[in-house]
């Protein structure tokens, strides 16, 4: 193991390279990331970062969004195959339609987005900043892309605007249902339920918390009554709450919260990728100008 962390190191200073990470991933590389977080911090570590090379232990829109942040960064993903199910689940079309039917529509898009559906955007918003940056823009109607689930979390906490969704959800927290909540309320009782908005509403409302997965870590950290809680989102931010908060007790509402493509990453596909410089994000130019635009108008109404 030893091995292969120092020969990431060294790689990492041959190439002025920096490892990005999110929580979801393994902790073997949690431990070693330079920087670990959830979408939106990473993702303005990928603007302010020095360093030439990005590896991003994530899936590919995570990368997608760092190289149309910061263009002239080389970036790297550990495994070519690791993306995110939900980032493709909208249509063009869809949009299209809901732009003639609506004048003032705001195409609100989640970063768990292709780059594709980012340019028929206007604003990226991340599960840690939708409801700011919502609040603060102009329109009545929003059309949420494409996270039916966080879009129903955010158009509850802000009932004046008229919302649209599509059917996109996240394949993993979409296994999580009542009975698993419920069972686990019974097994931990007064322990505390901290979920993810991309899990179903009728989920979200037995949570006694709901936010990003820096949210949930900096909910639990910070809850100075309670000594157990029980996590509903993808069991990889369970290493840094431990490590966080050693007297204190997660456990995971069931052990289907597994994301398959964030757990594609590895630490020898680390290795490798920074070797020989192979799985690089390469983006058409002329599709980059209109795909960041909404990446970074999410940053200028995030601050
Ligand atoms: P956050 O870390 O922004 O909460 O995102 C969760 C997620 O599903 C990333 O794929
Ligand atoms: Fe996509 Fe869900 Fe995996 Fe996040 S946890 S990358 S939203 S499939």
């Amino acid at each position: 193991m030893n091995n292969i962390v120092d020969e990431i190191k060294k790689l990492k200073e041959e190439r002025n390279a920096v490892i990005l990470a999110h929580y979801y991933v393994d902790g073997a590389i949690q431990d070693i990331a330079d920087y670990l977080g959830d979408s939106y911090y990473l993702s303005k570590i990928a603007v302010d970062c020095p360093q030439d090379v990005i590896v991003f232990a994530g899936v590919e829109f995570m990368g997608e969004s760092a190289k149309l942040l910061s263009p002239n960064k080389t970036v790297l993903m550990p495994d070519s195959e690791a993306d995110c199910p939900m980032a493709h689940m909208v249509d063009e079309y869809f949009i299209a339609r809901m732009r003639e039917k609506y004048e003032d529509l705001c195409v609100v898009c989640y970063i768990n987005s292709t780059a594709e559906i980012k340019t028929m955007a206007d604003v990226c918003v991340t599960s840690s900043n939708a409801k700011r940056i919502v609040e603060a823009l102009p329109n009545k109607n929003i059309l949420f892309i494409p996270d039916q689930n966080l879009g129903k979390h955010i158009a509850k906490i802000i009932p004046d605007k008229n919302f649209v969704f599509c059917n996109g959800y996240c394949p993993t927290h979409y296994r999580i249902k009542v009975e698993d909540i419920q069972k686990a309320k019974q097994l931990h009782p007064g322990a505390p339920v901290l979920i993810h908005p991309e899990c179903r509403p009728e989920c979200v409302a037995l949570a006694d918390y709901a936010g990003s997965t820096s949210g949930i870590i900096d909910y639990a950290t910070n809850d100075q009554e309670h000594d157990e809680f029980i996590v509903v989102t993808e069991v990889g931010v369970i290493h840094e709450m431990e490590k966080r908060n050693p007297g204190k007790k997660f456990y995971p509402a069931t052990d289907k919260l597994i994301c398959p493509n964030m757990k594609k990453n590895t630490l020898e596909k680390i290795r490798d990728c920074l070797k020989n410089n192979t799985n690089q994000v390469i983006l058409d130019d002329e599709f980059m100008v209109k795909a960041k635009k909404p990446l970074e108008r999410m940053h200028e109404l995030a601050k």
